[in-house]
């Protein structure tokens, strides 16, 4: 099948392009001029498209030949990616949205919900595919962060009890997922959250961390009520501030996520923490970004 692909040049994107290459796709990439990631492109073996997925006529002239479109460069532009695909006359779309848009905190959910009534009134042969937090090589904001933070330091502070649950999902395992969600002819108009095999605890994930790099720091739990008020007195102010009460509340809200639909539909079948931070931590290792 020719795919368009955006945001081959992420953490997802990178891993779904070598999943599609494998399986005999031919991928044209939307990249954008100005992206600093784009010599991890080799275009040897993927056609490259200069252009931003926010503008409908770059996405348009990116599309002739393509049979399906594979969005992974974020869900706030499914306006001008769902516009561009019925000005092509290109009806099958597989976008990557966030098992964030089952959060009860409005921030995080309400604009991800209209984005996706947005593709599911599109009138196109859409999937949704919602992922938990991604991670798996230095890539990641998450988990690599993590990883060379305990490496380092001897001490964890962790905001609250460390008692809410994770579900992060390797980004290797999410491309399988995404690719049989393109390919399986029962995934067309379905919604999948794909994350990892098991929640976790805050305090069991940085537990794992730490095990991977051979590491056993002290946590030292910092209580998050004073912290909260003390933003929304802030808030109150009108103060400009770095994070809103609505985020560090969200600490407390518990993001693990069944799949059974994923399983039985796609196949899917992810990996547990441990087992892909071990190997996230191995990466590090090798390319020194961290010692343990
Ligand atoms: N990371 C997570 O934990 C997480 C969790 C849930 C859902 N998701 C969703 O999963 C998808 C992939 O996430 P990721 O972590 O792989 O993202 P990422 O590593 O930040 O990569 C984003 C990709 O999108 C491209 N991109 C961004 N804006 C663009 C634009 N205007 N035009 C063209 N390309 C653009 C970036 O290109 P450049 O090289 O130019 O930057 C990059 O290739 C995203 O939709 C994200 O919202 C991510």
């Amino acid at each position: 099948m020719k795919v368009l692909l955006t945001g081959a040049t992420g953490l997802l994107g990178g891993a779904l392009l070598d999943r599609l290459v494998e399986n005999g796709h031919e991928v044209r990439c939307l990249v954008r001029p100005e992206s600093p990631n784009a010599a991890r492109l080799d275009p040897e073996r993927v056609e490259v498209a200069w252009g931003d997925a926010g503008g409908v006529d770059d996405l348009s002239r990116a599309l002739p030949g393509a049979e399906a479109v594979v969005h992974a460069a974020g869900l706030e532009y499914a306006p001008p990616v769902v516009a561009a695909l019925r000005r092509g006359g290109v009806e099958r779309l597989v976008i990557i949205g966030s098992t964030s848009v089952h959060s009860a905190y409005e921030h995080r959910s309400g604009w991800r919900r209209r984005m996706e009534e947005l593709v599911r009134g599109s009138g196109l042969r859409w999937t949704i595919v919602r992922p938990t937090m991604i991670y798996g090589s230095e890539k990641d904001r998450n988990v690599s962060k993590l990883l060379r933070f305990l490496d380092r330091s001897p001490v964890y502070p962790m905001f609250g009890p460390g008692t809410n649950l994770w579900q992060p999902v390797y980004h290797e395992d999410l491309a399988r997922g995404v690719l049989a969600a393109l390919v399986r002819p029962g995934a067309v108009h379905q919604s999948y959250d794909l994350p990892g095999a098991r929640p976790l605890t805050y305090l069991d994930l940085v537990r794992a961390a730490a095990g991977a790099l051979g590491r056993k720091p002290r946590i030292i739990k910092l209580p998050l009520e004073p912290v909260r008020r003390g933003l929304r007195f802030a808030e109150a102010l009108r103060l400009p501030l770095p994070v809103a009460s609505e985020q560090v509340l969200r600490l407390r809200e518990d993001k693990a996520y069944p799949y059974g639909k994923a399983r039985r539909e796609l196949g899917y079948s992810p990996r547990t923490f441990p087992e892909g931070v071990a190997l996230e931590a191995a990466r590090l290792r090798e390319i020194g970004q961290v010692r343990g």
